[in-house]
């Protein structure tokens, strides 16, 4: 499978190191070969190669800040935008790991459709273009026969939306509530412990968690653009950010969590959708619920289902490999659904 990575950030090397790491043993389980051909950044350069970069070079370059660094190879690209490695026509898929602006989704969405566009699948990481234009994007990946998967933007790699989508595919989900945000979980736990809160945010940003803006984390709306997302890709609503209620844990003092802690609470930053609306809100749980155990950058989601009640996830909510494994995992379902080669 070659492969066109729009990013190279924490997501995108995460995902990189595992298809390094994980080459020998993803040919013999599941005959699964993948070519990064081109990375387009916006602060390293771009580099494109139809045969295939080398990916330990790649990443040594991105170490060194600059794919300048990226030593010469034969039918090497250098500074190619990403309309010109879609044009090229030779990508099977373009996986987008760019940073999540939830405001416009751009400028990843229009990459998006111009990907769908040249018949190509359509991996993300990338929450932005999902939580605000799902329906066109899913109704463009079904207009071209190609697959749309975004694995990676609720819980990381915690199988939510194989969950969702693949094994209760025959249920309703009626509705969502859970933990949604691995850098205010992280930030909370640790404020539990003494730290200050920004001491835990820095911690937070070094462990690759936050988002690159990390107001977006603090403040809910990365967790409200994964209401949105599980809103209207798994209820079929059309939600939009302004249909939601949302606030964060800026307004939290390390007084407030000693004084739920002597009260036998904790906070929580709880997210929960519907098909007519969601919310992101700090609450205090009694300890006894099932969510004030759910700590450091570990999220967890109760999906309320007809067939079946409720069904809890728990698992990594961000982090490198935990993210980067979302991408191989839907670029293993793109496989398998194309079928025995
Ligand atoms: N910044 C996000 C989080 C990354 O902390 O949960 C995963 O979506």
């Amino acid at each position: 499978m070659k492969l066109i990575l729009i990013g190279f950030g924490v997501v995108g090397q995460g995902f990189a190191e595992i298809l390094r790491d994980k080459a020998v043993e993803l040919k013999r389980k599941h005959g699964f070969a993948a070519a990064i051909i081109g990375v387009v950044t916006a602060s390293k350069g771009a580099l494109y190669r139809s045969d295939g970069l080398d990916i330990p070079a790649l990443l040594e370059a991105a170490h060194g800040g600059c794919f300048s660094h990226y030593p010469d190879q034969p039918g090497l690209r250098r500074g190619w935008s990403a309309d010109e490695m879609i044009a090229a026509g030779e990508a099977d898929a373009l996986v987008e790991v760019s940073p999540t602006n939830l405001e416009t989704a751009q400028p990843a969405l229009d990459i998006c459709k111009l990907a769908l566009d040249a018949g190509m699948h359509l991996v993300l990481a990338n929450k932005g273009p999902v939580a605000l234009d799902h329906a066109n994007l899913r109704a463009q990946a079904r207009a071209k026969g190609v697959q749309m998967r975004y694995e990676a933007t609720v819980m990381a790699g915690t199988p939510t939306m194989h969950l969702a989508e693949d094994a209760l595919a025959g249920c309703e989900i009626l509705s969502a509530r859970g933990i949604l945000n691995g850098t205010t979980n992280y930030i909370l736990t640790q404020m539990e412990s003494g730290m200050s809160y920004e001491g835990a945010l820095k911690q937070a940003q070094e462990l690759g968690y936050a988002e690159t803006d990390p107001t977006g984390d603090v403040e809910g709306w990365d967790a409200a653009g994964k209401v949105l997302i599980l809103a209207n890709a798994l209820f079929g609503a059309s939600l939009t950010m302004a249909d939601l209620d949302v606030s964060g844990i800026t307004h939290i003092s390390a007084a407030d969590i000693a004084e739920a802690r002597a009260a036998g609470c904790r906070y929580k930053l709880i997210a929960s959708a519907t098909a007519e609306g969601g919310m992101v809100k700090a609450a205090r749980l009694p300890l006894a619920d099932p969510l004030a155990s759910v700590g450091g950058s570990t999220n967890a989601i109760t999906m309320k289902t007809d067939l079946l009640g409720d069904i809890t996830l728990i698992g990594a909510g961000a982090g490198k490999l935990e993210t980067g494994g979302a991408i191989l995992a839907d670029l293993l379902a793109i496989q398998r659904a194309a079928g025995p080669s």
